[in-house]
């Protein structure tokens, strides 16, 4: 058999600016068993939320390149970051099928949401993106939105401070309006911020419902997958690496980190300089 022949059962491509990513990667592993991920974090270079759209396009452009040289067969753009500010050209670029997670979660709350006012928290750049706004108003323009950035979240998260008093005071602040606004639906549009569901939860109420766009991505790529005949036969045998984990600092952390939030056994990440590509 060739190698072209066996591409399906290569694996998808998943990236973020750092850990965050590793809550959509955690549902496809959930929902998609047989798929196998690489996956890599841009530890040295996060936040991506409070930098330009050329520099998030051009960081996003390397990681891109390197995923190429692992043959994935799909790449899974688990930023909110990314998949506003880069999506767009970089699907331009390459041949490989992409998925972000903005429109995953915006057809989740569209879903979700009863009254029609739905909130967003996201970073200060998908927040200037727009893009939230556009495709909500693009699917239904008599939903109110109401969205917040919030720079703190993100390394807050990254610090491991998922439920902490600071972490509670920052998001009182964050949220306030957003609780006296009457909105029934908020997504957590950024992929860290589903770390720290239960403080949000705490401050928003029980009556607000969360959307996390992982959910949504994962059965997005399914079906993408679906589609182009490249779903994974089998899961891949014992001894083949299912998972790999690439970072470009601070492996140690990452790792850390990975294992307390997935539950697929001790990982281990590999620095790559991600400059190079
Ligand atoms: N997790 C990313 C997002 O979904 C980026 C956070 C950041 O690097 O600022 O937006």
């Amino acid at each position: 058999m060739n190698k072209q022949d066996e591409w399906h059962n290569n694996p998808i491509g998943v990236f973020d600016s750092g850990v965050g990513g590793l809550t959509v990667a955690r549902e496809i592993m959930r929902q998609l068993p047989n798929e196998r991920i690489v996956y890599f974090g841009d530890t040295a270079r996060v936040p991506y939320g409070s930098k330009s759209k050329e520099t998030v396009t051009r960081f996003s452009r390397q990681i891109v390149h390197f995923l190429e040289t692992q043959d994935v067969k799909a790449i899974v753009v688990a930023c909110n970051t990314v998949s506003a500010y880069a999506l767009e050209e970089l699907e331009k670029e390459v041949d490989i099928p992409m998925i972000g997670v903005v429109k995953p979660g915006v057809r989740a709350a569209l879903d979700a949401t009863v009254n029609k006012k739905i909130g967003v928290i996201c970073t200060e750049a998908t927040m200037n993106s727009g893009i939230y706004s556009r495709y909500i108003q693009e699917n239904d323009s008599s939903v109110k939105i109401l969205g917040k950035a919030c720079p703190l979240f993100v390394p807050l998260v990254e610090e491991g401070l998922w439920e902490d008093p600071v972490t509670d005071e920052i998001a009182r602040r964050y949220l306030t309006e957003l609780v006296d606004s009457g909105i029934d639906t908020l997504i957590l549009g950024c992929t860290h911020y589903p770390m720290l569901r239960s403080t949000v939860r705490k401050i928003m109420g029980e009556s607000v419902t969360l959307v996390n766009p992982a959910y949504e991505t994962a059965r997005e790529l399914k079906a993408l997958l679906a589609d182009k005949g490249l779903e994974s036969e089998h899961r891949p045998e014992l001894g083949t690496e299912l998972y790999r984990f690439y970072v470009s600092d601070a492996a140690d952390k990452f790792q850390r980190f990975a294992n307390s939030i997935l539950t697929y056994g001790i990982l281990s990440a590999k620095v790559i300089r991600i400059d190079e590509f």
